[in-house]
């Protein structure tokens, strides 16, 4: 039988999933899943549309440094050996769709987790990424949609998360982060540090946070390979909704919905018309996927080189 993922999964611990930040210990920075060599093997026949690399500016919070790339014609080995001099992000994005072996233990992760956490319900729409980066590399504040947790396997890193309500995470930009009418990032004021809850992940950690909850990344100086997660449920997903439908009234109607209850007449009301407008053909489609504009290239200072800007 396959090694169990947590090692101690406490009722305490379980009645904190979703609520708090919840810091618990795994097992799985002990797999041959994510060596080197595996991860060599990866990078080699990843699809490119669930390939991103980026790169970022140094210090501060500056969306705007953030940069997408591509991995030119290097084997799996040299990107990793640019990632560990350079200053890269790299998101296998959907690895549970690539290759069986990362599906079977995504289900492995959330069969325990359902099984530590009642009433935690079904978990749907699940995926796994695997994220390689630099020495000092960052993820600027954002807020991500789904349920999301992120696990160390190499490396270490510091995680600054934040409470998901005003003025840390503004209803208004939740709202049209969720209508796809921007991207996760979110304005970030200096003046939050004040607020925020800092967690040094070390590998066989995994952070869990409540559902939208701000959070920024820095890692230390050293390589990093960690997985993210993301998940969905019943609960997760009337939340969605009922922002998707007053982020359309607000933007679409200008009306601003008083309620954000998830249950009652109200509720449903905003689900049917949510739905009506998502799936109908009435829905604005939105795409953020920004413009590939370098390579990497281990003999270019920094490890990479500007090319035309292209589409990702
Ligand atoms: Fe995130």
């Amino acid at each position: 039988m396959a090694e169990a993922i947590f090692e101690n999964f406490t009722p305490a611990d379980a009645a904190k999933w979703s609520r708090s930040n919840l810091r618990l210990n795994h097992t799985l920075d002990r797999s041959s899943l994510f060596s080197d060599e595996a991860l060599a093997a990866l990078i080699e026949t990843y699809p490119d549309h669930l390939c991103d690399i980026s790169t970022m500016a140094t210090g501060g919070c500056d969306h705007s440094t953030w940069r997408y790339g591509n991995i030119g014609d290097l084997s799996g080995a040299q990107v990793l050996n640019a990632v560990k001099s350079g200053r890269f992000w790299i998101n296998l994005r959907s690895v549970d769709k690539v290759d069986r072996r990362y599906r079977d233990v995504l289900e492995a992760m959330f069969a325990e987790i359902g099984a530590n956490v009642p009433g935690l319900g079904p978990t749907y729409r699940k995926k796994l990424g695997i994220l390689i980066s630099s020495p000092g590399a960052q993820v600027f504040y954002h807020a991500d949609v789904p349920g999301q947790s992120l696990w160390q396997i190499r490396g270490r890193k510091r995680v600054h998360v934040y409470p998901p309500a005003p003025p840390f995470l503004q209803r208004e930009d939740l709202e049209n982060v969720i209508t796809g009418i921007q991207e996760e990032d979110i304005p970030y004021d200096p003046a939050f540090e004040e607020h925020v809850s800092i967690y040094d992940l070390e590998p066989g950690e995994m952070l869990h946070w409540p559902l939208n909850g701000p959070h920024r990344v820095v890692n230390h100086d050293c390589l990093n390979v960690s997985l993210t997660t993301e998940h969905w449920t019943t609960d997760i997903h009337r939340h969605y909704m009922m922002n998707y439908a007053n982020g359309v009234l607000r933007n679409v109607f200008g009306h601003r919905a008083r309620s954000r209850a998830v249950t009652g007449t109200a509720f449903w009301a905003k689900l049917a018309f949510a739905l009506f407008w998502k799936y109908g053909r009435f829905q604005k489609r939105y795409e953020f996927k920004g413009m590939i504009d370098f390579k990497l290239d281990p003999s270019a200072p920094g490890g990479l080189v500007t090319i035309p800007a292209q589409a990702r």
